[in-house]
Parts: C-alpha cells; structure tokens; sequence
C-alpha cells in the first residue's frame, strides 16, 4: 500500500477517536424531528426460546475485586456444555434490559452507552449449552429471549473460518457475534457517532469476560474474524448492521495454565 494512503487511513482513524469533526452547519436526524429507529431489532424466526432469570442458582465466583483479579483471556476450552441458565447470565450480563426511559425512548442496560443508544444486536454460534440445538441465534433483550435462527452445514469448521482459523476459539461452547446499528447512535449523534460506538462495544465485550470468569468460564475478546462471512451467516447487509466484534465462551480447567502459557510463548522464545 502507498505510503501516501496509509497516512490518510490512519489519518481518519485518529480523527475518529477524538471526535476532531467540524459540527458547524450540522443537525443530526433527532434535531431533524425524523423518526427514532427502534430500540432494537425485532425476530425474524418463530422459534423464540424464553431464557431463565432467576440467577439465585449460579455459582458465582468471588467478589468484584476477585472477579478484577481473576479476568484474563482464556483460550484453552474443554468443549463442554454450559447451561441455559449460564447463557442466560451471559447475555443480560452484556446487553440485558434492566428499564425503558420514557415510552419508548432508551433502553437501561447492564451496560453504559453514549446517550442509551445501544447500537448493537447479540448473535451466537451454539454448539454446547443444554437444551439448545447447535446453531445460529439472536438474542431478543427487551424480552429476554433468543430465536433459532437455523442449523449451520459443518457448525465447527464454519466457527473456525469466521474466527479467521483461531481454532482454539471454534472449541468454545458459543461464540457470540456482536453487530452494530450504526444508525441508532447516527440518528442521536450524526457525525459524531462512530468513535463513541467504539467506547461502548469495549464495555459489552468487558461484561462478558466479568460475568464469564464469574461463571468459573473462559472468553477472550477477538479483533481477528472474518466480517463478510459473519455478515453472510446472519444475513446482515454489512452497511446497516455487520459484525464487529465476536467474543468465544467456554468452558476451561482452572488448573491447566500450561496450555495458556504456550500461546504467549513466542514473548520468551524471541527475546520480547
Ligand atoms: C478488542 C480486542 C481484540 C482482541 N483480539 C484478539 C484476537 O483476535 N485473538 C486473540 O488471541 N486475542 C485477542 N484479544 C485478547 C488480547 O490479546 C488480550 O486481552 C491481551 O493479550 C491481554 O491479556 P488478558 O486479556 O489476559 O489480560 C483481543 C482483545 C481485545 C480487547
């Protein structure tokens, strides 16, 4: 690539963290008086699975501080099953619906976003949790439920390739796919939206890794996937909502460190 590109790239990106856009002349589409786009996305399957919401039951391990102590990326799953009930905690961990501002207005969420936009809808690659056929589902948050959207032709290898061959993350129980909308944050924040999406994914994915080390279960963030071959699974267009972050649970033995070791190896073995 010109070096004269790579600078206007990294250009944009930098001017996007720290939002250095003109807002002159500019209204967004809420100054506008144009419609709020919903909340969030509604089913599209008439298989709905209702998730449980009693967590009395979970097992949690430890207290805010050891759960701080304790969060690390795990990348060594043992490919068992978790159950409905640790699904359910995950999710309403990360994009649960705790209240409604106004009628319609926001959701409150165990998450914070910029101005309760919450521009994201919750995917999953299922293949060990009790109860549930192996394939693809969407969370629905504002019932907490999540619809079946299908079976997947070779469900493991096809993990594998969206995770762009991290083969240790297609041994997860469920990988989840987060997508965004952007136009929910645009309709509030025009212009301006992007970088503050951003901030607020990094807060889903934190959530995850709380509630999963909560759960005595191992994530780890992933940056790396295929986006177009994600989008293709769930039927995203990939300008309206794409993928933009996936995010591997699983189940781990607590005891095997030298496995996860082995993966940061290459620190010692080239002087790092
Ligand atoms: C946005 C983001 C993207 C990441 N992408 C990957 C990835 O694609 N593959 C991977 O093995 N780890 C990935 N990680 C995990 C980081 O490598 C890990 O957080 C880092 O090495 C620090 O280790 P810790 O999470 O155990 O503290 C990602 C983490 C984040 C937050």
């Amino acid at each position: 690539m010109e070096q004269k590109k790579i600078d206007e790239y990294i250009k944009m990106g930098r001017d996007m963290l720290h939002l250095k856009i003109d807002m002159e002349d500019y209204q967004s589409d809420q100054q506008l008086h144009k419609p709020q786009p919903p909340l969030s996305k509604p089913a599209t399957s008439d298989r709905i699975i209702d998730l449980p919401r009693n967590f009395d039951d979970l097992h949690i391990n430890g207290n805010l501080t050891d759960l701080l102590i304790k969060r690390k990326s795990n990348r060594v799953y043992t490919q068992k099953n978790i159950s409905l009930l640790q699904l359910s905690y995950l999710l309403w961990g990360c994009q649960g619906v705790k209240g409604i501002r106004g009628k319609s207005y926001a959701t409150l969420r165990t998450v914070p976003s910029g101005g309760a936009r919450h521009p994201f809808e919750t995917y999953m690659m299922v293949q060990y949790v009790d109860g549930l056929d192996q394939g693809m589902y969407h969370y629905l948050p504002l019932t907490h439920q999540i619809e079946y959207l299908g079976a997947v032709d070779d469900l493991f290898n096809t993990i594998d390739a969206t995770l762009v061959n991290q083969t240790w993350a297609a041994k997860a129980s469920l990988v989840f796919y987060f997508s965004c909308v952007p136009y929910r944050n645009e309709w509030r924040y025009g212009i301006a939206s992007h970088g503050p999406i951003l901030i607020d994914l990094g807060h889903v994915g934190e959530n995850v890794y709380l509630c999963a080390t909560a759960l005595g279960l191992g994530t780890c963030g992933l940056g790396a996937y295929d986006g177009e071959l994600a989008n293709q699974l769930f039927k995203l267009d990939g300008w309206d909502e794409f993928i933009v972050y996936a995010q591997p649970v699983g189940t781990i033995n607590i005891d095997n460190t030298a496995d996860e070791d082995a993966f940061y190896s290459f620190v010692k073995e080239q002087g790092w």
